[in-house]
């Protein structure tokens, strides 16, 4: 028999991203087949807003159509982009950002993964506070780092545990990778624990890696970040983009804020992985961080009145322990008093009641017991989702 022909090996760095969080989106995939089949299912999965994008700033793009910029733009960005983005972020910040620390990216997953890529490699530890985003995990390890996890209380609403935090720091670790409001949890870490976290990465010279995308869809108290902490700003880099809070998921903008060496570096990096982001976007974009604020306010607004219909209504099911979101666009549901995990719980949930949601174990281990529901709907959708939950759990509970 001849020999069975294989492939020449890949790089390690495969493993990386082949974890287990690379099967987080099984669940939303099938109900989208299903959907695709004809089945009525309730999409509460994918974090994509289902708001349009703001006509001025599709018009603004049309017109950079138009006007022949379709050419290829330098490679950190668009002067006007990366002024605009410093502009905004001085204001949300309050401190004074200049355009040579902006790196313009195709989305905030790009710009994630660049920053690590520059700051992490074999060797090296990077610190995931769980429940981390799906993609973290691959990520921390882009570069061929190692991830060390560390598990917030739910208990304490998934707050920073500075002592916890502290106890995971070696001499390899490199980076922490923070990100508030909390995708999956919407927790909100508060500005003493911000300060105390930064205050950790100075003291030990880390990075501190700070995921903002939500930080426009915030309902109680006030966003604070670390880049707003005067001494933190050789080691701190923000990351955030237009996707949730324009509406603007599938336009791929996002950017970088970092000290000066790193951002060349990230430019360095762009060049070979990217050679620039298409001018257009970039031109829409700068026009919507100058003038569309207004719609921001609304989008939060109605994420607000979401959260608040939408716990209020899994609140008053029995059987599940609710954690409710101080921002962003989902609320993380403890279902082990129902006796199952995060999965069996979500794979049935969508097979008995055509509603998706995403396992806890997409998030980290600790919150395998738990699944992640977007209220990315509008209410009625979302009070029939609600009674397909509560009639779902109703008849487990009785089985
Ligand atoms: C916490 C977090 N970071 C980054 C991203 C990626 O955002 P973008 O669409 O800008 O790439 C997401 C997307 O869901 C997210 O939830």
């Amino acid at each position: 028999m001849k020999n069975a022909r294989t492939s020449p090996p890949f790089s390690g760095l495969t493993e990386g991203y082949s974890g287990p969080r690379s099967k987080a989106w099984d669940v939303t995939d099938r109900a989208t087949r299903m959907d695709n089949d004809g089945a009525d299912i309730i999409h509460l999965g994918v974090g994509d807003p289902d708001f349009d994008t703001p006509a001025g700033i599709v018009d603004r793009a049309v017109t950079s159509l138009k006007s022949a910029r379709t050419h290829y733009s330098p490679i950190s960005g668009e002067p006007e982009l990366r002024n605009a983005v410093a502009e905004a972020c001085s204001y949300q910040y309050g401190t004074d950002i200049k355009a040579a620390q902006v790196c313009i990216f195709p989305g905030a997953q790009c710009a994630l993964f660049a920053t690590m890529l520059c700051l992490a490699g074999p060797g090296d530890e990077v610190i995931l506070l769980e429940p981390f985003y799906a993609t973290y995990e691959g990520v921390a390890q882009a570069g061929g780092a190692t991830m060390v996890t560390v598990a917030l209380s739910a208990d304490d609403d998934f707050s920073l545990n500075i002592d916890r935090i502290a106890d995971a720091v070696t001499d390899k670790t490199r980076v922490i990778l923070m990100n508030s409001p909390g995708n999956p949890s919407g927790t909100v870490f508060d500005q003493k624990s911000i300060e105390s976290l930064a205050q950790l990465c100075r003291d030990k010279n880390i990075w501190l890696v700070s995921d903002e995308v939500y930080s426009q869809l915030i309902f109680d108290v006030e966003h604070y970040s670390p880049l707003s902490i005067p001494q933190a700003r050789d080691n701190v880099i923000v990351i955030c983009s237009v996707s949730k809070s324009f509406a603007m998921t599938g336009w791929r903008l996002g950017w970088t804020i970092a000290p000066p060496e790193l951002t060349s570096h990230l430019s360095n990096l762009s060049q070979c992985l990217l050679f620039g982001v298409s001018q257009f976007t970039q031109d829409a974009v700068a026009y919507a961080l100058r003038n569309e604020h207004q719609q921001v306010a609304t989008f939060c607004n109605i994420f607000k009145q979401r959260r608040d219909m939408f716990c209020d209504a899994l609140e008053n099911i029995d059987g599940l322990i609710v954690h409710r979101p101080g921002g962003g666009m989902f609320t993380m549901v403890d279902v082990s008093a129902l006796g199952c995990d995060g999965e069996k719980f979500a794979n049935e949930l969508l097979d008995d009641c055509g509603v998706a949601v995403v396992p806890g174990f997409a998030f980290g281990d600790s919150v395998r017991n738990c699944v992640r529901i977007g209220y990315l709907c509008d209410e009625k959708q979302l009070m029939d989702a609600a009674n397909r939950i509560k009639k779902f759990v109703a008849h487990r509970i009785t089985e």
